[in-house]
C-alpha cells in the first residue's frame, strides 16, 4: 500500500492509487478515483498536488474559484523540421496531438486562464465569447528562439481569460493586455515552464487572497508557485511523475531555512526522479 504523504513531503509511490486506510487518510485531500483512494503526491497548507489525468481526477474535486492553466501545444514531439530539427525537448503531448487538444476542461467553469498556441486559438476563443466577459491577452517574447524558412518569429504566446462580470481584480501594474517577459529563464528542466513573474499576474487578475485556484495541466508547477507566494489556494494535476516531483520540490521551497537543507531536498528530490525516469535531471 502506498505510504500517506506527510504535510510537505512528497509521496514515495509517486501519488499512485491504493486503498486508503482511514486513520491515514485524515488531514489529507484523499479522492475517489475508479473505486479506489488516491493519495495527493504532495501536499502543504496551501497546495495539493495530484499524480495522474485530469479526465479522472477533476470531478473528484471540490470547488474552486478559478482554472488557471496551460495545456499541451498542439506540437508533435519527437523530430521535427525547421531550424532546429530534434524537437526530442517538447514534452509528451500524448492524445493532443493532431490538432486534437479536449478544451472540455473548461465546460461550467466560470472564471479561466488558459494558455494556447495560435492554432488552438479559434477553439479557445469560441470557448470564451460564450461568457459573459473574455479578453485575449498577448505574452510577448523580446527574446524569441530566431528562426529561418519563412517564418515569424516565435515571439508571442496566447492567453484567454474568460470570466463572470465582477471577477477581475488587481490595478493597473497588471491589467495590461500585452504582457512583456522574456522566455528562457527556467528554473526548471520543465520544457514548457512558464515565467512566473507573468503567470503572478493572471493569479492576481484572476483571483482574491484565500481563493482556490485549480490547475489540471500542472507541468513543473508554476501556478502553485505563484498561488502560494501570492496567499491563494491551489490544486495542481500532472500526469508524469517527474514533473509531480518537480512541482513539489519547488512548494517546498518556501519552508528552506537554509542551503544545507535545500541541498538535502534536492538530493531527495532528484533520486526519486531517477527512480521514476532515469533519463532525466530535476534542474
Ligand atoms: C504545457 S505543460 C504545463 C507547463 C506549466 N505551465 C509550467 O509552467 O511548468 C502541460 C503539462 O500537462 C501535462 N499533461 C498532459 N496531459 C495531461 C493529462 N491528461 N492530465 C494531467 N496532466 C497532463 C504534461 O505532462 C505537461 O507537463
Amino acid at each position: 500500500m502506498p505510504r500517506m504523504a506527510g504535510a510537505g513531503e512528497v509521496g514515495d509511490s509517486g501519488g499512485g492509487t491504493g486503498e486508503c486506510v482511514a486513520g491515514l487518510s485524515q488531514g489529507f485531500d484523499c479522492i475517489r478515483v475508479d473505486c479506489m483512494m488516491m493519495q495527493p503526491y504532495y501536499q502543504d497548507e496551501s497546495v495539493t498536488i495530484y499524480h495522474g489525468d485530469y479526465r479522472e481526477i477533476v470531478p473528484e474535486l471540490g470547488e474552486f474559484e478559478l482554472l488557471l492553466t496551460d495545456p499541451p501545444y498542439d506540437i508533435h514531439a519527437g523530430t521535427g523540421g525547421g531550424c532546429f530539427g530534434d524537437r526530442d525537448h517538447l514534452v509528451n503531448t500524448g492524445g493532443f496531438t493532431d490538432g486534437g487538444c479536449d478544451f472540455g476542461f473548461l465546460d461550467g467553469v466560470d472564471n479561466w486562464f488558459c494558455f494556447c498556441s495560435r492554432k488552438q486559438l479559434p477553439v479557445v476563443l469560441s470557448l470564451a465569447q460564450s461568457m459573459p466577459r473574455w479578453n485575449l491577452i498577448t505574452w510577448c517574447k523580446p527574446n524569441p528562439v530566431p528562426t529561418c524558412n519563412n517564418k515569424y518569429l516565435p515571439d508571442v504566446e496566447y492567453v484567454t481569460h474568460a470570466f463572470q462580470s465582477g471577477r477581475l481584480f488587481g490595478d493597473m501594474r497588471v491589467k495590461s493586455s500585452f504582457m512583456v517577459h522574456p522566455c528562457g529563464n527556467k528554473t526548471t528542466r520543465h520544457p514548457n515552464e512558464k515565467p512566473l513573474k507573468l503567470v503572478s499576474k493572471l493569479v492576481t487578475l484572476g483571483s482574491q487572497l484565500g481563493e482556490t485556484i485549480l490547475d489540471p495541466f500542472a507541468g513543473s508547477g508554476t501556478t502553485g508557485r505563484a498561488a502560494k507566494d501570492l496567499g491563494r489556494k491551489a490544486v495542481l494535476i500532472e500526469i508524469e511523475e517527474r514533473y509531480c516531483e518537480i512541482a513539489a520540490y519547488r512548494m517546498r521551497q518556501e519552508v528552506l531555512s537554509g542551503i544545507e537543507k535545500d541541498a538535502t531536498y534536492f538530493a531527495i528530490a532528484e533520486a526519486r526522479i531517477a527512480r521514476a525516469d532515469p533519463a532525466y535531471r530535476l534542474l
